[in-house]
């Protein structure tokens, strides 16, 4: 198992008091982890929830919402209409990014919804799709790496009146748990990496929830964890140092249709996963993440890592049993002669082209049910594509693991793998401002690995002009 280095842990923002060593020691687990308190809310004259997000410079380096690090958790109900007041306080542009929400694409806050520093962006919605683990995260172009290294990201929970009986009690059984590797120096950020190599920064020390060599208390039988990668490159295979099963029970978009057993799963950039584990009254087990001995140096994802020492209560409070249906959305199945689009990564470009802000890539008809094929003609990379639940119908041409049956809205592509998506696309149209999709590893989108695509009235297609001045 691979140590991280305990360089300098002095402090990243005030999570990581107490800490001290030297390099190359194993890990301690001296540290509580931190979980992110959930953003406060008010109905609005409107009728509005609304939330106050400040992005904000934090201490050594790292940039926050609403603090030095990372943000607030935001959380709503399916059904409610939500505002919010996303306030630049950094010295230069960004926007703020719902990964994962369906919403009109001038809410979406992507390239194209810059937020000049000191101004405040107020988009508001109404949520409408199943519970979920989404998240949040800037996405100006050309500098989503850097900023989401510097510590802005958040989640953004849906909660669906009536969802199936699993742990929910946040920070107590429902631990949210965002996974990201730093490069750290005398107690600082180091953020110059997250330009350099085939795919940018890959640290050598885990976070996670911003605490470094964390542990965290359970009191329970049963614990939800939502993971979320939040990391710039870096993948994980995510499962527990004695290898025990535990359960999948949710994907990027929202729940499984059932419980499914698993005791290794990974996850790139961009993804979550929800799993419930159970424990035995007094015990302590390590998560990890293990990579796959593959040895090859055009994937990121070959290291081991020890992420979170799990210590159980010596007496437990008993869980209710794992329900056998969880109630997540039916796959998405291509209606017979659906339209197939085709995308082939290179090393930093898709279908041979570099993103262009004023181009608009491809027009879809509201409500469309496609077949997107995406072909890796290169090392690894992944694929997320914003405003849509998808399902995976096939990796190389096999069923993917049952783990990612579920509702995605991010794929991982191993070097040269191919995949096929049924894609459900929404009915927010605007022919004039385009929704993104894009490979996750934050210096290949970049670089330009990304593309543009507008929702418009079907029938209208053929009117929508391809440039955007
Ligand atoms: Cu999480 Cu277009 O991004
Ligand atoms: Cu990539």
């Amino acid at each position: 198992m691979k140590r991280r280095s305990l360089l300098s842990l002095a402090v990243l923002g005030p999570l990581l008091s107490g800490c001290s060593g030297a390099n190359e020691q194993p890990l301690t687990f001296a540290n509580r982890l931190h979980i992110p308190p959930l953003a406060p809310s008010e109905i609005d004259p409107d009728g509005f929830r609304s939330f106050a997000l400040n992005l904000q410079p934090g201490k050594n380096g790292t940039w926050g919402i609403n603090g030095d690090h990372l943000g607030p958790t935001v959380r709503a109900k399916r059904g409610e209409r939500v505002r919010m007041a996303v306030t630049n306080r950094l010295p230069e542009p960004t926007t703020l990014h719902w990964h994962g929400m369906r919403l009109p694409a001038r809410m979406d806050g992507g390239p194209h919804q810059s937020i000049e520093p000191g101004a405040t962006w107020t988009p508001q919605w109404t949520v409408d799709q199943p519970a979920a683990t989404t998240w949040f995260h800037p996405h100006p172009h050309g500098q989503t790496a850097t900023h989401v290294y510097r510590g802005l990201a958040g989640l953004f929970l849906i909660d669906e009146p009536g969802g199936p009986a699993l742990p929910s009690d946040y920070g107590a059984d429902d631990i949210p748990l965002i996974v990201q590797d730093k490069i750290l120096a005398d107690g600082r950020l180091v953020t110059g990496p997250v330009d350099n190599g085939t795919f940018g920064l890959l640290g050598d020390t885990i976070m996670i929830n911003g605490t470094i060599d964390p542990y965290v208390e359970v009191t329970t039988t049963q614990v939800r964890f939502r993971l979320l990668n939040a990391s710039n490159t870096r993948v994980y295979r995510i499962g527990f140092a004695d290898n025990r099963t535990f359960h999948v029970v949710g994907g990027d978009a929202g729940l499984l249709r059932e419980p499914v057993p698993a005791d290794r799963v990974k996850i790139s950039p961009g993804e979550r996963i929800e799993i419930v584990a159970a424990f035995d009254p007094g015990e302590t087990v390590v998560l990890n993440s293990i990579g796959e001995n593959r040895r090859d140096a055009n994937d990121p994802e070959e290291d081991d890592f020890e992420l979170l020492k799990v210590v159980a209560a010596a007496s437990l409070k008993p869980s209710k049993p794992l329900p056998q249906a969880l109630g997540g959305p039916a796959p998405v199945i291509p209606p017979p002669g659906a339209r197939v689009r085709r995308f082939a990564l290179s090393g930093s470009e898709i279908n041979g082209r570099d993103m262009d802000m004023n181009r608009i890539d491809e027009v879809i008809p509201a409500g469309a049910v496609e077949i997107w094929e995406i072909d890796n003609t290169t090392y690894a990379h992944n694929f997320h594509i914003h405003e849509v639940a998808f399902t995976i119908l096939d990796i190389n041409g096999e069923p993917p693991p049952a783990y990612l049956a579920g509702p995605k809205d991010t794929v991982f592509l191993r070097k040269h793998a191919d995949v096929r998506l049924a894609v459900r696309f929404g009915r927010h149209t605007d022919p004039a401002t385009p929704y993104m999709y894009h490979c996750h590893l934050l210096r290949h989108e970049d670089k330009g690995m990304m593309g543009q695509f507008v929702i418009v009235d079907p029938g209208t297609e053929h009117l929508v002009p391809r440039t955007i001045p």
